[in-house]
Formats: C-alpha cells, sequence, structure tokens
C-alpha cells in the first residue's frame, strides 16, 4: 500500500481525497485544513484523518489526528493541493527537508526561483518519464486538455502540420468557490499555458491566447491547426479520437453547461466528466485549416491524471495497465460511452 497525504483539501483536493479512498493499493494519511471551526472539522473528521498547521493542534486537539508535518513525514508520497504558489515554501519547508516525493498542481511554477518541479505530466505525452521522481506538476486542466487532443494529432498527421493557435475560453469560477463571477471578459497578457505545453510537446509550433469569461461551466478551446497542404477531412479527424481514453465526441450540446448539467443529473461524483469532450458539430475543416473546439472539466479532468501520475512516480508501472485501473476507478470510458450517447 502506497502511504499518500493530500495537502490542500478546496476543489481538487477534495475530488482527489474522494478517488484515493475507494483506491485499494492506497493507504490515505489524511488531508491538511488550514482554515478550520468545529463545525467544519465534524463533516471531515467522520470521513478523513485531518491534519492541521502545528499552531492549530492543540486548539481542536479532539477533532484532528496531529500535525501536517507529522502527517507528511508518515507518507510515501505528498499531493500538493494547495493555493496557487503555496506548493513551493511546502516543498522548501516540508517535502524536501523530509525526503518525500510530492505531485504539485497546475498553478505551481515550473521555472525561475519559485520552480517546484523539473517536468510537467501529461499521460498522454510523457507518462514513463515520471517514473521514479521526486517532484513533478501535473499540467493545469487546460495544459492537459490540450495535450490530450494535440498528441493524437500529432502522432497521426506529423510533419502536415505547421502549427497549432489555441484560443481558452475559461471559466471565473468553479460551481463549488463562493468567490464573485465579474461581468467581464478579461484577457491574460501572458498565458502560462503555451510555455506548459511545450515542456512536454517541446517541438510544436503552439501559440495561445486566453479569455476569462463570466461562466463557471468549464472551459471551451478553440484549436485551429495548420497544415502544410490539404486538411484531412471531417471523419480522418474524428478516427483519431474515437478510442482515445477521455476524449468524448459529442454532436448536440449547445455550450459546456449542457455538458456539466448532464454530469450532474447522472450523478457523476462531483458531477464531472473526467474528460475533454470534441464537440463534432462545430468541427470545421477547410483547405489547409482545422477548426476543433473541446470543453475541457476544469475540475474533473486533472484527478485522474493526478492517479495515472503516481502509478507511474511511485509504482513505476506500465502506462497501459495504469489505465486500466485510473479507469477502473473512475469509470471514464463508461462515462464517454454515456455522454456519446446522450449527445449523440
Ligand atoms: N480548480 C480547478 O479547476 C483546477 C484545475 C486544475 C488545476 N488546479 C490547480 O490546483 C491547485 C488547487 O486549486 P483549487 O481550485 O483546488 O484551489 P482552492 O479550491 O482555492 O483550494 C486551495 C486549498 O488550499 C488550502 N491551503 C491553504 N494554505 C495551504 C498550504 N500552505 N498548503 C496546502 N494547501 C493550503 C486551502 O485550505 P483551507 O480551505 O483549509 O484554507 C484550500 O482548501 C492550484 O494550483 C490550481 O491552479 C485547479
Amino acid at each position: 500500500m502506497v502511504k499518500v497525504f493530500i495537502n490542500g483539501y478546496g476543489n481538487i483536493g477534495r475530488r482527489l481525497a474522494s478517488a484515493l479512498t475507494k483506491d485499494k493499493e492506497i493507504s490515505l494519511i489524511g488531508i491538511a485544513k488550514y482554515t478550520i471551526d468545529e463545525e467544519k472539522l465534524k463533516n471531515l473528521k467522520n470521513r478523513f484523518d485531518v491534519y492541521v498547521p502545528e499552531n492549530l493542534v492543540r486548539k481542536y486537539k479532539n477533532s484532528v489526528s496531529g500535525s501536517i508535518r507529522e502527517a507528511v513525514s508518515e507518507s510515501d508520497l505528498v499531493l500538493d493541493a494547495g493555493k496557487e504558489g503555496d506548493g513551493y515554501s511546502n516543498k522548501i519547508k516540508l517535502y524536501k527537508p523530509m525526503g518525500k516525493p510530492a505531485i504539485f498542481q497546475g498553478g505551481e511554477e515550473r521555472h525561475g526561483d519559485k520552480a517546484v518541479a523539473e517536468m510537467i505530466h501529461n499521460s498522454r505525452v510523457n507518462y514513463h518519464d515520471a517514473s521514479g521522481k521526486q517532484y513533478i506538476i501535473q499540467g493545469s486542466c487546460n495544459v492537459s486538455g490540450m495535450g490530450k487532443i494535440m498528441q493524437p494529432l500529432i502522432e497521426k498527421f506529423g510533419d502536415e502540420i505547421q502549427r497549432f493557435d489555441v484560443t481558452l475560453v475559461r471559466r471565473w469560477a468553479d460551481l463549488e468557490d463562493s468567490k464573485e463571477v465579474k461581468d467581464s471578459i478579461q484577457w491574460d497578457k501572458n498565458p502560462h499555458h503555451q510555455e506548459d505545453v511545450k515542456d512536454f510537446i517541446p517541438h510544436a509550433k503552439l501559440y495561445v491566447e486566453a479569455f476569462k469569461v463570466p461562466s463557471r461551466m468549464m472551459h471551451l478551446h478553440q484549436m485551429v491547426v495548420r497544415f502544410h497542404s490539404k486538411t484531412p477531412s471531417k471523419d480522418q479527424i474524428l478516427d483519431v479520437f474515437t478510442k482515445e481514453f477521455a476524449v468524448a465526441i459529442l454532436n448536440s450540446a449547445k455550450g459546456t453547461a449542457d455538458v456539466r448539467m448532464k454530469a450532474i443529473q447522472l450523478g457523476f461524483e462531483h458531477g464531472d466528466t473526467n474528460m475533454v469532450h470534441i464537440h463534432q458539430d462545430i468541427l470545421r475543416v477547410q483547405d489547409e485549416t482545422l477548426k476543433i473546439v473541446y470543453s475541457d472539466d476544469q475540475t474533473g479532468l486533472v484527478i485522474p491524471e493526478n492517479h495515472l501520475l503516481l502509478q507511474s512516480m511511485i509504482m513505476r508501472r506500465p502506462r497501459s495497465e495504469a489505465i486500466r485501473k485510473t479507469d477502473g476507478l473512475f469509470r471514464i470510458s463508461e462515462k464517454k460511452r454515456i455522454l456519446e450517447k446522450e449527445f449523440g
């Protein structure tokens, strides 16, 4: 059994925790809480062992299992799922001195003074490179989604592709967030996604623009792929993705909310589809240009990615076996079939 501690229990941490409690190969040591009160603790401690910063242990001693430092020292691996940017100090103060491997989330830095890791993982591209490594960033939802679409196209059409231009339309907040959704379309002067994707697909000519819109319902990407000569047909493009893990092909959704609300209505855990959804009704090919539009389950996509990554890092498992395990836990192939039927 691999002993895992989840440091950070927000939108990502709570999903990681629900998944790992169902994995018989994992012993979940517990979760970290930084902001607490007795009411929150009462609900949480029925499900997990809760660990808090050292200065809060005495105050909540009847409800918590110990300090975050103690939990890290007991673990074989830490899943760091804290607020963007906290990963670096966690690494310096806790993980590195104790020699504990850690997976960081996509909001952490890959380059510069606050870099937490030497690689960004995308299960479709560099799963095996993660084997045995100490510190890795799991790419953000947008970065993970782009890898899932670009890599199959590159494998199939290779040098025929000239460049990728991607416009990311990003949700303002997650459904569970209490923060206000501002009525504005906000641009990003320097989207990190372009460099992040190039970390694992270095040779692609990729240009990314990102716009945040007042929505809580998923991200939508429009990927424009320029070929050197005539683009393959629509059917040839869709063929590339029919058997892709965690990529669904939908035909009749009218917007991202349709997909999210359907996932909730179908009782998918946390309302997650855990995948990207190509919207084939607006897939366009003309001359040397292909336009693919896909929605990206911002909160759910990276959870199976973290699960795959830990199987490479800690268990050193072959990718095909890891995919089988992850699929069993998250029912991704089954969900893909259901969604493709619902939006057929
Ligand atoms: N939300 C998404 O759709 C999404 C998708 C992909 C990747 N990510 C990435 O995943 C990470 C987490 O995002 P999120 O949306 O889950 O954030 P979130 O909902 O804001 O949760 C962050 C959590 O961090 C905890 N925290 C506070 N200080 C901490 C520390 N020093 N170390 C560890 N945790 C600490 C907070 O705990 P308390 O509640 O106890 O204060 C909070 O629950 C970010 O890097 C983000 O970029 C997010």
